[in-house]
C-alpha cells in the first residue's frame, strides 16, 4: 500500500533545502514519472543536473511537464526547493487551473541533520546555501494561508511508512 496520502491527479510539492532529503524521499516513495525533478530538467537541457546557469530553461520544462500532467489528472510531484513563495504560486495557480487538489511536503528536518547529509554526499552545496534555504522553510499556517489543500512534515510521513499505517 502506499502510504503517502497522494492520491491521482493531486498537485504535490516537496519543499525544503538542499539535502534535506527530497530526492531521497521521493525515490523511496513514487514512481519515477511521477516526479518532475528540477535536477532532472537541468541535467536534460544542460547533461549537467548542476548546471545553475541552466535553471531558467530547466524550469521552463518543468512547468511544461507539470502543466501537462495536471492536465491529464496524473499525480505530479515537483522535487525542488519549492522554498520562494512565488515557485509555489505557480503551482497553486496551474492546480487551480485543472481543478487539482494541491498538497505540500515540508521538509522540517534540523539544520544540523540537513547540514550533516549534505556533507556527506557526491553534490556538496556550499554550507551557507544550506542555511539560506533552511532560513526560507514556511510554517505550516503560511503553507495553510498560501491555499495548499494538505500539509504534511515528512517525519511525520517517514514514520508512517515505516509503521506501515
Ligand atoms: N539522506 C539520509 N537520510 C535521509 C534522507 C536523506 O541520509 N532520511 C541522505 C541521502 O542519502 C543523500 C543526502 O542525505 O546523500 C541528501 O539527500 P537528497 O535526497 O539528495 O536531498 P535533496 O533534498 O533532494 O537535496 P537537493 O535539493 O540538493 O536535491
Ligand atoms: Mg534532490
Amino acid at each position: 500500500m502506499n502510504p503517502l496520502p497522494l492520491p491521482a491527479g493531486e498537485a504535490c510539492a516537496l519543499m525544503g533545502p538542499p539535502g534535506s532529503g527530497k530526492s531521497t524521499f521521493a525515490r523511496q516513495h513514487l514512481k519515477p514519472t511521477e516526479i518532475v525533478s528540477s535536477d532532472f530538467c537541468r541535467a536534460l537541457v544542460a547533461d549537467d543536473e548542476n548546471d545553475q546557469s541552466a535553471t531558467g530553461d530547466a524550469f521552463e520544462v518543468l512547468h511544461l511537464i507539470v502543466d501537462k500532467r495536471l492536465a491529464r489528472g496524473r499525480l505530479t510531484v515537483i522535487d525542488a526547493t519549492n522554498l520562494r513563495s512565488s515557485d509555489r504560486a505557480w503551482l497553486l495557480a496551474r492546480a487551480r487551473h485543472w481543478k487539482r487538489l494541491t498538497t505540500a511536503v515540508l521538509f522540517d528536518v534540523p539544520l544540523a541533520t540537513v547540514q550533516a547529509q549534505n556533507a556527506g554526499r557526491d553534490r556538496v552545496v556550499p554550507a551557507h546555501v544550506v542555511r539560506e534555504f533552511h532560513g526560507l522553510l514556511p510554517t505550516v499556517d503560511q503553507l495553510h494561508d498560501e491555499g495548499w489543500d494538505a500539509v504534511h512534515l515528512s517525519s511525520t510521513l517517514t514514520r508512517r511508512s515505516r509503521t506501515g499505517r
